[in-house]
């Protein structure tokens, strides 16, 4: 394939697609809300009014307001249904046609949900069908790739990358494009492409919604990046409880070696690149780079010690470049609009957009994709709407290895460094937020149970620590420990910190730091004194665990 026979494509597809689109999300949290039964339907009723040559009904991934799911978006209207019942697909249609009308509830497409996000990563997603590649090509797709394999060098890719600010979106925030120079540096012969898609912080699902909806965005910008460092294979690592995504995935792959856009020769170029699926088990620690290597050799995921880093000696001792699903996401477009385009977005040390799972006490729930810089208190007060009842008391951002950030500090902005500065994290995008009912020593436990069960066990700290410090915390929870157990709380906090090998140790206790921090009268409020304990311990009040 070559560039006018990659825009016949698009031509050929655009000219195909009706003048009215009906999108459907059939994404996961759709689909948990019956968003099959609508799409079966609203196809149905576009039979019965025998309306497919001005309309169609298409299959689309994730619109990001997952809680008011099943979405239905018409296009080129704009208008935004929620909630669709399969019974109301048929009224839609109608109304769509200018026939009828509808129960169905209409949100406004200016929504502020809606209103403050940029979206780069999730640009087409909601908007095209991700099983298809004439839609994605159709957009624009994998004309970077074409770009980077014919008019720049490998040193040229490298360098945009690098000048575009992008930091992995993985949770460490690391410079992509300084990571890519280091593989591509190192000397030539085999070098693996690695996409993590394990995601296995509570409350994330940021990467498998890119997944699910633009499955062909993450393959481009794996190719780009295989091209950048010399790698002619890729692996997308992706946890086994992602059905869709891995299916989609698949399709994905296939379509793009039909086309000629994997495999040998892209775009008659010198440039091969194949991509391999690997499902994960679900264990979290299987997104730490080094145990996700050793899962896809077919070995235990344990992580190692680092260095060597996975640039220098990954994959079968090979250098890999090991990137996060949205850090590849964003490659195509970076590529395509330039490193001042994305650096002018963001902030000085943190630049473009990521996306987040907003969950918990809010009244808007799903997936947003907003410029870093924003303040949490836009994000949770006028995005999120606020919490249905009472007020916010903490957002926890970073998941289990990040920490709550009380509501005094909603002005702070998301970024790498503002969140660090607070005592949290970025962390890959979880965003929970908890109203005034909530015990944040009850959140700490949880996020300890968290890490108790998923330590891979290898190293003592975190083996034992988290299973001394959830005992700590359950302890106080039942109103049995007194300030000497506090204080050994806070000890055994620094020392797993300190003493870990990889992430997930080193990380476990910033839940218990930070609400230690803010929170401090949640955990003495629950002491008892010493002398009180003996004989008297039942009296003490307990909380429930
Ligand atoms: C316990 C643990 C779990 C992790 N899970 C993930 C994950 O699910 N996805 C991910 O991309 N990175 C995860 N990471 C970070 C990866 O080790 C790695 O830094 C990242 O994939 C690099 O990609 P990036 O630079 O694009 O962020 C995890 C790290 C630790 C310590
Ligand atoms: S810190 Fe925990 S998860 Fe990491 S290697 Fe040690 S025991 Fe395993
Ligand atoms: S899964 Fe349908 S809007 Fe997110």
């Amino acid at each position: 394939m070559d560039i006018t026979e990659l825009r016949e494509v698009a031509q050929q597809e655009k000219e195909r697609q009706r003048p009215i689109r009906l999108h459907c999300c059939t994404s996961t949290g759709c689909r948990a809300a019956s968003a099959n039964e609508v799409y079966n339907n609203l196809k149905a009723a576009v039979k019965e009014h025998d309306c497919g040559d001005r309309l169609e009904v298409v299959s689309v991934g994730c619109m990001g307001f997952c809680g008011q799911g099943p979405l239905v978006q018409v296009d080129p209207d704009n208008q935004l249904y929620a909630q669709v019942k399969p019974e109301e697909a048929e009224s839609l249609v109608a109304t769509t046609l200018g026939a009828g009308s509808t129960e169905a509830e209409q949100l406004d497409p200016e929504h502020p949900f809606f209103a403050y996000q940029t979206p780069v990563v999730r640009k087409h997603s909601g908007k095209i069908d991700p099983e298809s590649i004439e839609e994605y090509i159709a957009v624009g797709g994998y004309e970077s790739l074409y770009k980077v394999v014919h008019d720049m060098t490998p040193a040229d890719v490298v360098k945009e990358v690098s000048d575009s600010g992008l930091r992995g979106r993985g949770g460490g925030g690391y410079p992509t494009g300084l990571k890519w120079a280091t593989v591509a540096k190192m000397p030539a012969g085999q070098k693996y492409i690695i996409c993590n898609g394990d995601e296995g912080d509570p409350g994330a699902f940021m990467d498998r919604s890119v997944l699910e909806s633009d499955p062909h965005l993450v393959l481009e910008g794996m190719a780009i990046a295989g091209y950048a460092v010399g790698a002619d294979h890729g692996y997308v690592y992706v946890r086994a409880e992602y059905p869709l995504a891995i299916s989609r995935l698949q399709k994905a792959i296939k379509q793009a070696k039909k086309y000629g856009l994997m495999g040998s020769q892209i775009f008659d170029s010198p440039f091969d690149f194949k991509v391999d699926i690997r499902i994960g088990a679900g264990a979290f620690v299987c997104g730490e780079e080094t145990a996700l290597i050793q899962s896809i050799e077919g070995a235990r995921g344990n992580p190692v010690p680092r260095p060597p880093y996975p640039a220098q000696s990954g994959l079968y001792d090979c250098p890999t470049l090991i990137n996060n699903v949205e850090s590849f996401a964003n490659i195509a477009h970076i590529i395509k609009q330039g490193a001042e385009w994305y650096a002018s977005i963001g902030t000085e040390n943190s630049k473009g957009t990521k996306i987040f799972a907003l969950t918990g006490n809010i009244r808007n729930n799903g997936l947003i994709e907003v410029p870093m810089g924003i303040t949490l208190r836009t994000i949770v007060e006028e995005m999120g709407g606020g919490v249905p009842d009472g007020e916010v008391k903490a957002v926890q951002t970073g998941g289990p290895s990040g920490g709550c950030i009380p509501k005094d500090l909603l002005d702070t902005p998301v970024d790498y460094d503002s969140l660090k500065a607070v005592g949290s994290m970025m962390g890959s995008g979880g965003m929970v937020v908890m109203d005034q009912n909530t015990s944040m020593v009850e959140i700490a436990h949880f996020y300890m149970e968290f890490c108790r069960e998923e330590t891979c066990g290898k190293c003592v700290p975190c083996r034992t620590g988290t299973v001394q410090l959830y005992d700590l915390l359950t302890k106080i929870l039942k109103g049995q420990a007194t300030e000497a157990d506090l204080e050994q709380l806070k000890q055994l906090s620094y020392m797993v910190q300190e003493t870990s090998l990889c992430g997930l140790g080193m990380t476990a206790p910033n839940p218990v730091l930070s609400t230690l921090r803010y929170f401090p009268e949640e955990y003495t409020s629950l002491l008892v004194q010493p002398a009180y304990l003996n004989g008297h311990a039942a009296e003490a009040k307990p909380v429930s665990v």
